[in-house]
């Protein structure tokens, strides 16, 4: 009821603002890497295996998307990541070595458990779920699990499960690196200082709420909108752009930044908004010359930028500036403004945010 929303208008923009404390919460507990942090007996699973795949479904993909830069990166281990509905009906090659991990907010969504179920009838039984809810049949199911703390989500479109399963999938490729002997006590120690900062980080993002909102004025008149990012925050935008889209209605796709000449930059113009995810990663350079594509055909920028890229606001290119680059994590902090993006742009349409249209928290059925 009204009553738990506080200030709050919708339980998404509350959960949004839930996420300083989710990530806390989901941290807490955590004194140092193991991959006990799993379950019993999991250190010796974790050195048997040779590759992961991950099952997920909508957000919860996008979170297993992000994951596959980390644990190749970090943890030195092939990873492939499938959707769920997909894997479990096409023929593919089982390695008894893997471990296949799902993620799932509910833990009861119907294409994921079936895919899960699919991996261990091929012989894989190494199997791990990322999940927020401790009593659900995806917990049941999988040897080992990690619980999210995001506490119940109300909200179709999920924020707080996402950022909270990147926290649980960061400690995976921490536990894995580390059997891997790929995590020196000093990165370690490094690794669990930048998680712990976490929510203050998180927090921080947030106060720019105020200039997300005069920007969804400008979106909520648009009918499209491109996403663009590159490497470990092409993830961030296929779920800014599955916000936006869901919850708003206006046809929203992200792609690679790199891929711009392959196609989507024949629908630049004017109308079309381009936001940008820019990080000051190792990709910087790269993505501000497809920023000067997107400028050179009329596209509108707007732009997400770490304080330290010195991306400046220009005719036709807005900035909202982030904290300064937050290295690995920097997913959990650059996702934050694109679902503020979405709400108030669906806020300002006036559309039915909590519970868009067509859509349920948790699919259940085929
Ligand atoms: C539905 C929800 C999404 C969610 C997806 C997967 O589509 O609307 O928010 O990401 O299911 O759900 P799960 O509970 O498995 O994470």
């Amino acid at each position: 009821g009204a009553a738990e929303l506080g200030p709050y208008r919708h339980y998404m923009q509350k959960e949004i603002f839930e996420q300083p404390r989710a990530i806390a919460d989901t941290l807490e507990g955590v004194k140092g890497i193991t991959p006990e942090l799993f379950g019993k007996g999991a250190t010796a699973v974790f050195k048997d295996v040779r590759q992961v795949l991950i099952l997920a479904c909508g957000t919860s993909y996008y979170a297993g998307s992000t994951a596959k830069y980390w644990l190749e990166s970090i943890a030195g281990i092939p990873t492939s990541v499938e959707i769920a509905s997909e894997y479990r009906y096409r023929d593919s090659v089982p390695d008894p070595k893997t471990l296949v991990v799902t993620i799932s907010q509910s833990g009861e969504t119907a294409d994921t458990i079936a895919a899960l179920k699919h991996a261990r009838s091929l012989g894989m039984e190494h199997t791990l779920t990322i999940c927020n809810v401790a009593t659900s049949a995806m917990v049941r199911e999988c040897r080992f699990s990690f619980l999210t703390h995001a506490g119940v989500e109300i909200g179709v479109a999920s924020t707080k499960a996402f950022t909270t399963q990147l926290v649980g999938l960061f400690l995976l490729t921490l536990a894995l690196a580390q059997v891997r002997g790929r995590l020196t006590a000093e990165q370690e120690d490094a690794q669990l200082r930048n998680l712990r900062h976490l929510p203050a980080a998180v927090q921080a993002v947030l106060a720019l709420e105020p200039q997300v909102i005069a920007w969804s004025e400008d979106f909520a008149a648009k009918e499209n909108a491109l996403f663009l990012g590159r490497g470990l925050h092409y993830p961030v935008a296929l779920e800014g752009a599955l916000k936006l889209k869901e919850i708003s209605y206006i046809h929203a796709e992200a792609y690679p930044a790199g891929e711009l000449k392959h196609g989507p930059l024949a629908l630049v113009t004017a109308a079309m908004p381009v936001v940008t995810v820019a990080p000051n990663d190792q990709l910087l350079e790269k993505l501000k010359s497809n920023m000067q594509e997107v400028r050179a055909r009329g596209g509108e920028l707007f732009v997400f930028a770490d304080a330290d890229t010195r991306i400046e606001s220009a005719p036709g290119t807005h900035v909202i500036r982030m904290p300064e680059h937050y290295g690995a994590l920097s997913p959990i902090l650059h996702v934050v403004p694109l679902q503020l993006l979405a709400y108030h742009t669906a806020c300002a349409r006036g559309t039915d945010v909590d519970k868009p249209r067509n859509l349920a928290k948790s699919v259940t059925v085929e």
